[in-house]
């Protein structure tokens, strides 16, 4: 009989505001000499169900994460920028704003530096014209290529603090928001996202970082934008949401991603509806019948963006996914919604849901990968009431609903199937739904 010790798990704690706002300063000082105008924080997030939904103007559900990017940042008189962060402070990235431009073009932005002057670059295009330059430091412990949103927490933190130092007045503070302006700026960081950092991404991660409100889950109906909060005090409940970051990096810009919003395209094109969030749940078996035999009907033609039509059982699956997934957050949202507390039948009937939607991401989605799935189904052996990915997929982070108590439990069951399965040991956060972007100092 083996002897070896449990390995104990390893959790990701998250930076406290004073932390944040110390360090932040001092990469500022130790960089640019003097004193930043302010330290600005956007968190990352996560999402609670509604999975590749966004693009397809579904719905979603996320929360913030107390995990967050912090940005010391300081207005500057000319229009360059220069950035540092702790992994890049032996060089100081400077670009300046009249000359960045998408990626693929010769003011194409390098790596990080992409989310923040980028930023800036899609303020200019949508309306604030001849914004100034600006000196930056960032500190984040938002894990980076987690899926827990660290690109959006950095692009979140830019946008209140240049919203905040070029005087735009978009952002309110995070205690008492303007939503209107914030859901503006999500328009302007997806856009960075997608032009200058080229991944194309929905607004769910922007619109979680800038949105959503602490102890709530954020209902993102992203057909119009539109947002409910709905509660979601767990530790009221005795409960906990652990997510189980599996190490495995994720990239939305490798690819995967754009090939499965590509095909969400297709579906849609080929069922004559704008977005596959036009199609009801109990039309489904009727929509799914008419795709496929559309699908053989156009197989070897090319689509008017030069595509290939996809496989029809390919594009039946990702269609099956969107629609009942959608179907799945409505019910969700509902049973948040009814007042009663989540335990028993209704605590077993969430966790079902999230359990489905981590399935249909598995089969018909395509886009978990062994750490996700050994990630779930340990949680779920060691008592989890459901699991599933969250994010991107491919990679990235799994969440499970668990009892508070059993946290640790929880976590070192996961520790050990990836010490079995010979994976890179996970880490973990405690994901309290927590505040949106604003100012720290
Ligand atoms: C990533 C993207 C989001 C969304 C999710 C999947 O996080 O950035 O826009 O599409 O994947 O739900």
């Amino acid at each position: 009989m083996s002897t070896q010790q449990p390995t104990q798990p390893l959790f990701t704690p998250a930076m406290s505001p004073q932390e944040g706002t110390s360090a932040a300063t001092a990469l500022f000082r130790e960089t640019f000499g003097g004193e930043p105008d302010g330290v600005w924080y956007a968190p990352g997030r996560v999402n609670i169900i509604g999975e590749h939904t966004d693009y397809n103007g579904g719905l979603a559900l996320p929360i913030a994460l107390p995990h967050r990017a912090h940005l010391a940042l300081r207005r500057r008189q000319d229009r360059t920028v220069r950035l540092v962060s702790p992994q890049t402070r032996q060089q100081v990235d400077v670009t300046d704003l009249d000359t960045i431009g998408p990626k693929g073009t010769p003011g194409e932005v390098r790596q990080w530096a992409a989310y923040v002057a980028g930023v800036a670059w899609a303020l200019e295009r949508e309306g604030f014209a001849g914004l100034p330059g600006f000196d930056a430091a960032l500190v984040s412990c938002v894990p980076l290529g987690g899926g827990l949103s660290s690109s959006a927490a950095l692009e979140c933190s830019a946008a209140v603090a240049i919203d905040e130092v070029a005087g735009l007045g978009l952002a309110g503070s995070a205690d008492s928001p303007d939503d209107a302006g914030r859901a503006r700026l999500v328009q302007v960081c997806v856009r960075a996202e997608n032009e200058m950092a080229g991944a194309p991404t929905g607004g769910m991660d922007q619109s979680a970082s800038l949105r959503c409100l602490p102890g709530h889950a954020l209902e993102l109906d992203c057909r119009d934008g539109s947002v409910a909060h709905v509660p979601f005090d767990l530790a009221a409940q005795e409960l906990a949401l652990l997510v189980i970051d599996t190490k495995a990096k994720h990239s939305l810009v490798d690819g995967q991603y754009g090939q499965r919003r590509a095909a969400c395209e297709q579906a849609a094109n080929l069922l004559g509806v704008e977005l596959l969030a036009d199609v009801a749940v109990q039309d489904l078996d009727e929509a799914l019948e008419r795709l496929r035999a559309a699908a053989s009907g156009s197989q070897g033609s090319t689509s008017a963006a030069g595509a290939d039509t996809l496989e029809p059982d390919v594009l039946v699956r990702r269609t099956r996914h969107v629609v009942t997934e959608i179907d799945r957050t409505h019910q969700l949202v509902g049973l948040l919604q009814d007042g009663r507390p989540l335990a028993g039948d209704k605590l077993a009937a969430a966790g079902a849901l999230m359990d489905a939607s981590h399935e249909s991401l598995r089969v018909d989605y395509e886009c978990t990968c062994p750490e996700l799935d050994t990630a779930v189904e340990a949680a779920r052996s060691a008592g989890a009431h459901g699991a599933r990915m969250t994010g991107g997929g491919f990679g990235g982070s799994a969440i499970a609903l668990v009892d508070a108590a059993r946290v640790h439990d929880v976590a070192a069951a996961v520790t050990d199937a990836y010490a079995r399965a010979g994976f890179t040991p996970p880490a973990f956060l405690d994901a309290v739904p927590s505040a949106p972007a604003g100012r720290l100092a």
